[in-house]
C-alpha cells in the first residue's frame, strides 16, 4: 500500500503534503516523510517512524520552506518500519528524492549491481534502488533519467521524483499502483488517492499504467511509455472526503471485500519468478529442514484460525504432512507436544494478537521452528518468528476481516506448494497447474462481486432472523465457520456453523419454521451427502439458502434460494465460497442498521489475553 503525495505550485509544499498524507493514513501509517526543493543545492527532507503527527512535530521544530515537494506515508513491505526505511529516499549527493508505492520485484538484482558500482545503500527497502538508478542515468535531464530507470523495473510502482537541480519540475510514474493528478489554479498535485487533494481541487486526471507525469515551469504533460503526449480527459470528482477514502464505497468493509482480487494477485504474483516458481524470500526452510519436521501445528485466533483450517487441508493434501490446528488461547495452555522437530505456523493479520504471540513464544522456548503468516511488516509476530510470509493485502481497517482472510488462504496454498515441491510430493506439472489455478481465482472473485445485487436481495429475507446456521462438509465446513463468525460479528444474529453430518447428533433440534440455513456445497465428493442434509433441515421447516458451484442443478431442486459461484478446483473453492458469505453478512448488518466497520464489543487487534 503506502500513500504518496506531491505538490508543485505557489503554496508551501509541506502544508499541502501533510494535509494530503493525513487523508492517506488509511493506506499505511508506520512512518511518514517529505522532501522539498527550493533552490538550495540539496533536497531538504524530513522523515520519521510512526504516525504522521511524529513527522509534523519534527517539521514544527525545523520547518522546511519551498513550493515543490513530495511526501509519503508508509505501510512497510520491505524492511521494518524505521526512520531509515521511511521515504523519501535520496541519492548519495542528496540532489534527487523519490517516494514510492508498490514493490520493485527485481530490486535485489539491481541493488547488487549498483552496490558493485559503488552506490551505498542506507535502507532495506526496494525503493532505494529507484533513486540510485535515476542518479546513475542522470545526465542533466531528470525526466530522461526517470524513463531509463523505470525501464529496468519489474513490479508495481507509483513514483514521485523531485531534484534540487530542477526546482521547477515534478516527475511521477504509474505502473499497477494507483496514482492520480490534481489540477488547481497554476498548481498540480500527485497522489495515490483522491482524498489527498480534495481540499484543494476536484479536477483530476486518472493515470493509466506506464503513464508519466511531467510538470515543468507551470505546465503539465502526461506521456506514455514511448514519451508520446497522451491527451487525457480531466474528470471532476463528486465524492466527499470521507467517501473518497473508502474508495467511494459506503464502508471500509465493502472496500476491503472489493480489494480481494488485488490482494490475491499481490500475494501470489509478486512471489513468482520468471519460471513461475514460487519464491518465498523470508522463509528459509530447506528440504533438509522439512524432512526433519515430524509435526506441524497451525495456531491463530478468530478469522486467522479459520485460514489455518484451510492451511491444514492444503498442506496435508499437497505436502503429505499431518497438521494440527488450534486456537492460540487453547494451545498455549494445553501442554502441547513440541520439540525441535516441530514446525509451528502462526497466522495473524495484525501480528500483535496476545494469545498468538504467547503461543509462538512457548513453542520457541521448546525448540520449535516458527513460521509466521502476517499482514504487518515488523509486527511483533513477524519479529519473533524464524520465517515470515507477508500477506500483501494492504491495511485492513474494518474490524471484520475479509481481505486478510483470502490473502492468508493464498499464503497457505503457496506454502503448501513450496513444501510439497521441496519434499517431492507433487510433480512439477501439478505445481504449475496449481499456480495457474490460484492466479485464476482473482478474476473469479471479480465475477462473484459483479453479482452482489442478488445477495443484497437474499439479505433482505434474513434481516429479521433470530438465529441462522451455516452448514458444510469437509473444507466447506471451514468456510461455514468463517461465514458464521462474520455474520454474528456484524449482524449480531446468533449464528453457528455445523458440520452437516453432525446435525442429527444434536443441532437439528434448533431448526424451526423459517430458520435460515445457509449451506455451502462446493466439494464434488460430498455434494450428494449435502443434498441429503439439506433435505433433512427442509423437512423441519428450514429456509435453505445454498451457495454452490455453477452448473450444480441438483442443488437447485432442493434449495429455497441459491447463489452460484464459478468453478475452481475443490482445493481452492474456499477462496470463492467465502465471498458471497462476506456480502451476506455485510448486507444483513446494513439492513439491521448496525455499524458495519465498528461492530459492538469488538476490536481490530486484541492485544490482551
Ligand atoms: C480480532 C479481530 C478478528 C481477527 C482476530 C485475530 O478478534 O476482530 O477479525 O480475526 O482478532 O486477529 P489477528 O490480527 O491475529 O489475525
Amino acid at each position: 500500500m503506502c500513500g504518496i503525495v506531491g505538490y508543485i505550485g505557489n503554496k508551501q509544499a509541506v502544508n499541502v503534503i501533510c494535509d494530503g498524507l493525513e487523508k492517506l493514513e488509511y493506506r499505511g501509517y508506520d512512518s511518514a516523510g517529505v522532501a522539498v526543493v527550493n533552490g538550495d543545492s540539496k533536497v531538504n527532507w524530513a522523515k520519521k517512524q510512526g504516525r504522521l503527527s511524529g513527522l509534523e512535530a519534527v517539521l514544527e521544530q525545523s520547518p522546511i520552506e519551498g513550493t515543490v515537494g513530495i511526501g509519503h506515508t508508509r505501510w512497510a513491505t520491505h524492511g521494518a518500519p524505521s526512520d531509515i526505511n521511511s521515504h523519501p529516499h535520496l541519492n548519495m549527493s542528496e540532489t534527487i528524492a523519490v517516494v514510492h508505492n508498490g514493490i520493485i520485484e527485481n530490486y535485489m538484482e539491481i541493488r547488487e549491481r549498483l552496490t558493485a558500482e559503488g552506490y551505498v545503500f542506507k535502507s532495506e527497502t526496494d525503493t532505494e534502488v529507484a533513486v540510485h538508478l535515476i542518479d546513475k542515468y542522470y545526465e542533466g535531464d531528470l525526466l530522461q533519467a526517470v524513463y531509463k530507470a523505470v525501464a529496468e523495473f519489474r513490479g508495481a510502482y507509483a513514483l514521485g521524483v523531485v531534484s534540487s537541480n530542477h526546482p521547477g519540475e515534478l516527475v511521477a510514474v504509474r505502473k499497477e499502483s494507483p496514482l492520480i493528478v490534481g489540477v488547481g489554479e497554476g498548481e498540480y498535485f500527485i497522489a495515490s488517492d483522491v482524498p489527498a487533494i480534495l481540499k484543494y481541487t476536484r479536477n483530476v486526471y486518472y493515470l493509466e499504467n506506464d503513464e508519466v507525469v511531467y510538470v515543468k515551469d507551470g505546465k503539465i504533460q502526461i506521456l506514455d511509455a514511448e514519451q508520446n503526449v497522451v491527451d487525457k480527459e480531466l474528470k471532476v470528482v463528486e465524492w466527499d472526503i470521507e467517501a473518497a477514502s473508502k474508495g467511494g464505497y459506503d464502508h471500509f468493509m465493502m472496500k476491503e471485500i472489493y480489494d480481494q482480487p488485488q490482494a490475491i494477485r499481490d500475494t501470489l504474483l509478486r512471489r513468482l519468478d520468471e519460471n513461475r516458481m514460487i519464491r518465498l524470500d523470508d522463509i528459509k526452510l530447506t528440504k533438509e529442514d522439512l524432512d526433519g519436521i515430524q509435526k506441524m501445528y497451525i495456531v491463530a485466533c478468530g478469522t486467522a484460525y479459520h485460514a489455518g483450517l484451510v492451511g491444514k487441508y492444503a498442506i496435508e493434501k499437497l505436502a503429505k504432512v499431518p497438521v494440527e490446528v488450534d486456537i492460540a488461547s487453547e494451545f498455549r495452555y494445553s501442554d502441547p507436544f513440541i520439540d525441535e522437530h516441530t514446525l509451528l505456523i502462526v497466522v495473524s493479520q495484525s501480528g500483535e494478537t496476545a494469545d498468538t504471540l504467547a503461543a509462538m513464544k512457548l513453542a520457541k522456548s521448546k525448540g520449535a521452528r516458527v513460521l509466521a503468516i502476517t499482514n504487518v511488516v515488523g509486527s511483533s509476530v513477524a519479529r519473533e518468528a524464524h520465517d515470515v510470509f507477508y500477506t500483501w493485502a494492504g491495511p485492513e481497517v474494518a474490524v471484520a476481516s475479509t481481505k486478510a482472510y483470502t490473502a492468508q488462504m493464498i499464503a497457505f496454498y503457496m506454502i503448501a506448494l513450496d513444501f510439497a515441491f521441496k519434499k517431492g510430493t507433487i510433480t512439477l506439472e501439478r505445481y504449475h497447474e496449481l499456480v495457474n489455478n490460484i492466479e485464476a481465482l482473482a478474476p473469479l472473485v471479480e465475477e462473484i462481486l459483479a453479482d452482489k445485487a442478488q445477495i443484497e436481495k437474499m439479505a433482505e429475507d434474513m434481516k429479521d432472523a433470530q438465529n441462522a446456521f451455516y452448514l458444510g462438509r469437509g473444507v466447506d465446513f471451514t468456510t461455514a465457520r468463517e461465514a458464521a463468525l462474520k455474520l454474528k460479528e456484524i449482524s449480531y444474529i446468533y449464528t453457528e456453523a455445523f458440520a452437516a453430518g453432525e446435525l442429527k447428533h444434536g443441532p437439528i433440534a434448533l431448526i424451526d419454521q423459517g430458520t435460515p440455513v445457509l449451506s455451502i456445497v462446493t466439494q464434488d465428493a460430498l455434494q450428494e451427502k449435502m443434498i441429503s442434509n439439506i433435505k433433512e433441515v427442509k423437512a423441519r421447516g428450514a429456509f435453505v439458502i445454498a451457495i454452490a458451484k455453477k452448473g450444480d442443478t441438483e442443488i437447485a431442486k432442493v434449495a429455497d434460494d441459491l447463489f452460484y459461484i464459478p468453478e475452481a478446483e475443490d482445493l481452492l473453492m474456499p477462496v470463492l465460497a467465502v465471498i458471497p458469505t462476506q456480502l451476506i453478512s455485510y448486507y444483513v448488518s446494513i439492513a439491521r442498521g448496525n455499524d458495519v466497520d465498528k461492530p459492538r464489543n469488538l476490536a481490530k487487534s486484541v492485544t490482551v489475553e
